[in-house]
């Protein structure tokens, strides 16, 4: 498993251990955090690029993918770096694998591929779009990805994750930056912060502010492990994985509110560059081919367990 001190790996790897896989742990921290290892993975310190490297860790039945660089924004700031790592470092690691016998492959994709669509829920066949770098990267790697299994290099799952969110005590959510909603408002919550800015205020939704899918970690890690079964009967996946429900930016500070008791003050401010105005995920697909099915990814749930986790950060 490759990013497995970060948020989403190191929840999923606890979950495999627990159904037990064994798991062998390999992140460079450059923005995971040690503590968040996985207890009962081996640990490798080390870049998913690095050929040598990758080569002398040994034989597995699967790769899990999650490393890669995350903001959206700094994509578009900083595009040559989201290539470099999340494409060029990928196809390096995707191509050392192959060449260890590895056969299935899961990748961690996004909604960022589909970009701005004005249509509601997205299900997989919607054209993509990506509107950043970030976006692009995922795609490129998916189409990669899809040739590789199209002429039997290896089987491979595209998990396209709408907004990762929720947390366990033992793994909250943190990145740093911080660029996620529910993390940042429950900052202010605890007075880590000031007040939470909201990016745009006049977008063709309900209440102006920006509509996403929030998805429970949880549940987002019990994906990757039926994906994991699902590659023994085929070859290649694409797959959504959220809720089919929307929640607005004002509603998830509404139920922060609700949750932690504590008043927020908000700032709405101007939109930013590659932001889309709504993306909520039709997750038939992954219902009937994986038998996935969200059981923790209501929004309050989702807000009372990061509230939990969250109070347990030192800073
Ligand atoms: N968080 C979300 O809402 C979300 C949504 C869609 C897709 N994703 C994807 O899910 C994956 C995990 O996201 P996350 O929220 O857990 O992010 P994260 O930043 O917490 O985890 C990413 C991990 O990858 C490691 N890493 C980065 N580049 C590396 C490299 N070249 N070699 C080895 N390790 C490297 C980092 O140190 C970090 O531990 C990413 O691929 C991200 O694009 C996340």
């Amino acid at each position: 498993m490759t990013g497995a001190a970060g948020f989403i790996g190191s929840t999923t790897a606890e979950l495999l251990l627990s159904e037990g896989h064994e798991v062998l742990a390999l992140d460079s921290l450059v923005s995971g955090r040690r503590e968040n290892l996985p207890i009962g993975a081996d640990f490798v310190e080390g870049d998913c690029g690095d050929v040598d490297l990758v080569r002398s860790l040994g034989v597995f039945d699967a790769c899990v993918h999650f490393a890669a660089r995350i903001e959206p924004a700094e994509s578009m700031k900083f595009p040559e770096v989201f290539f470099a790592n999340n494409v060029a470092s990928t196809l390096r690691l995707i191509n050392t694998l192959i060449d260890t016998g590895l056969e299935r492959f899961v990748f961690s994709s996004s909604c960022a591929v589909y970009g701005d669509q004005e249509e509601m829920p997205i299900d997989e066949n919607r054209a993509t779009g990506p509107q950043s770098p970030y976006g692009q990267s995922k795609l490129m790697v998916e189409d990669a990805l899809r040739w590789m299994a199209a002429l039997g290099r290896l089987s491979c799952a595209s998990l396209r994750y709408f907004n990762a969110a929720g947390g366990t005590l033992a793994h909250p959510e943190r990145h740093d930056p911080e660029i996620h909603l529910i993390p940042i408002a429950l900052d202010v919550a605890l007075g880590r912060r000031s007040h939470i800015e909201i990016y745009g205020g006049d977008y063709p939704t309900p209440d102006g502010t920006c509509v996403r899918d929030y998805i429970h970690v949880s549940d987002l890690a019990k994906a990757h492990s039926l994906a994991i079964a699902g590659l023994g009967d085929v070859r290649e996946l694409t797959l959504n994985i959220g809720t089919g429900v929307g929640s607005s930016n004002r509603e998830v500070i509404e139920t922060v509110r609700e949750v932690t008791g504590r008043e927020l003050e908000l700032r709405v401010v101007g939109r930013r560059p590659g932001d889309p105005a709504m993306a909520v995920a039709s997750n038939v697909r992954a219902r009937e081919l994986l038998g996935w099915v969200p059981e923790r990814s209501d929004l309050k749930t989702i807000v009372a367990d990061a509230w939990a986790a969250h109070q347990s950060l030192t800073l």
